[in-house]
């Protein structure tokens, strides 16, 4: 059985070569800035069409959409804590996001998958604290459930790609 691979990258998410992109939402599922932006712009209005029909979605939890114009199968969008200096359960709910998704990505038949930073840009996610949070939730998972799915971690700066490549590392 091919192990799975956790990596990390640098680059642009909609660019990813993954089956599943995994998008930093917020609760409406109604497009914003950032990675949710771009994302959005790459996909085209069929994807806002869509995310209109699924309701929202709970911090922590994720839904599956399609993937549009992207050039893979599908979107995962999770929505992650914003930070409130730790003390309302936001390390447990980021790394809800990230078993959540995965559990989505896994069900969709995707052989490999790329998350951003969820919660370390506009939700002011602490980014070394993140990271750790991220690579542990995915290892468990992989660990617990056996998947067979390659994860990258897709990094939009140098600082964020260090702190992946140092985490992986451990
Ligand atoms: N590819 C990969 N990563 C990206 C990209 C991109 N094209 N654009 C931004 N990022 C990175 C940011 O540098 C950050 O590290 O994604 C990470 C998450 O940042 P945000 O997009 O701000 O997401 P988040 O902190 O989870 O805040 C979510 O912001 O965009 C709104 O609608 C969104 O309200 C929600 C909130």
């Amino acid at each position: 059985m091919p192990a799975s691979r956790i990596f990390a990258e640098h680059g642009d998410i909609t660019r990813a070569v993954v089956d599943v992109i995994v998008n930093a939402a917020n609760s409406s599922l109604l497009g914003g800035g950032g990675v949710d932006g771009a994302i959005h712009r790459a996909a085209g209005p069929g994807l806002l069409a869509e995310c209109r029909t699924v309701g929202g979605c709970p911090p922590g939890e994720a839904r599956v959409t399609g993937a549009y114009n992207l050039p893979h199968r599908h979107v995962i969008h999770t929505v992650g804590p914003i930070w409130y200096g730790g003390g309302l359960d936001e390390a447990e709910l980021l790394a809800s996001c990230y078993r959540n998704s995965l559990k989505l990505a896994v069900a969709s038949g995707a052989r490999s998958v790329a998350f951003p930073g969820i919660s370390t840009g506009a939700y002011g996610y602490p980014i070394p604290a993140a990271t750790d949070i991220a690579v542990r939730a995915v290892r468990e998972f992989l660990r617990e459930t056996g998947a067979e799915i390659d994860v990258m971690f897709c990094c939009f700066s140098a600082e964020a790609l260090g702190l992946y490549q140092s985490a992986l590392m451990d």
